[in-house]
């Protein structure tokens, strides 16, 4: 069975202009295992992404966190881009400094 990622951006610490923090993009309930994440910025392919380890729960779904530094500087838009094969088109969720939380 196909089941689609949700997908949740978010940055680790409270945003703080200049000051370095981690943007997390957490990918789980998805099935089968094999997925694709990537991050732009302003639209922009971001090169070094890491990720944790896979892990699945009980119900057989999958989660992953794919995480990248970031130095806010008040305008960027950074997007996290999920390809995986139960949605047609990538998810592209983005999160902006403009409108963080
Ligand atoms: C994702 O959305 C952002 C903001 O709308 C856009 O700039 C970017 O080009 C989109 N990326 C992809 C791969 O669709
Ligand atoms: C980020 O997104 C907001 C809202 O769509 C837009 O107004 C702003 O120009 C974007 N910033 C950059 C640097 O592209």
């Amino acid at each position: 069975d196909l089941i689609h990622p949700n997908v949740q951006v978010y940055s680790y610490n409270p945003v703080v202009k200049g000051k370095k923090n981690i943007l997390h993009c957490y990918v789980d309930g998805f099935h089968p295992p094999e997925i694709k994440i990537t991050f732009q910025k302003n639209g922009v392919l971001i090169e070094k992404v890491e990720t944790t380890e896979l892990t699945f729960r009980l119900d057989w779904t999958f989660e992953l966190l794919a995480y990248i530094p970031i130095v806010p500087d008040g305008k960027s838009n950074y997007s996290c881009i999920v390809v995986h094969s139960s949605i047609t088109a990538p998810k592209n969720v983005t999160w902006g400094e403009c409108f963080a939380p």
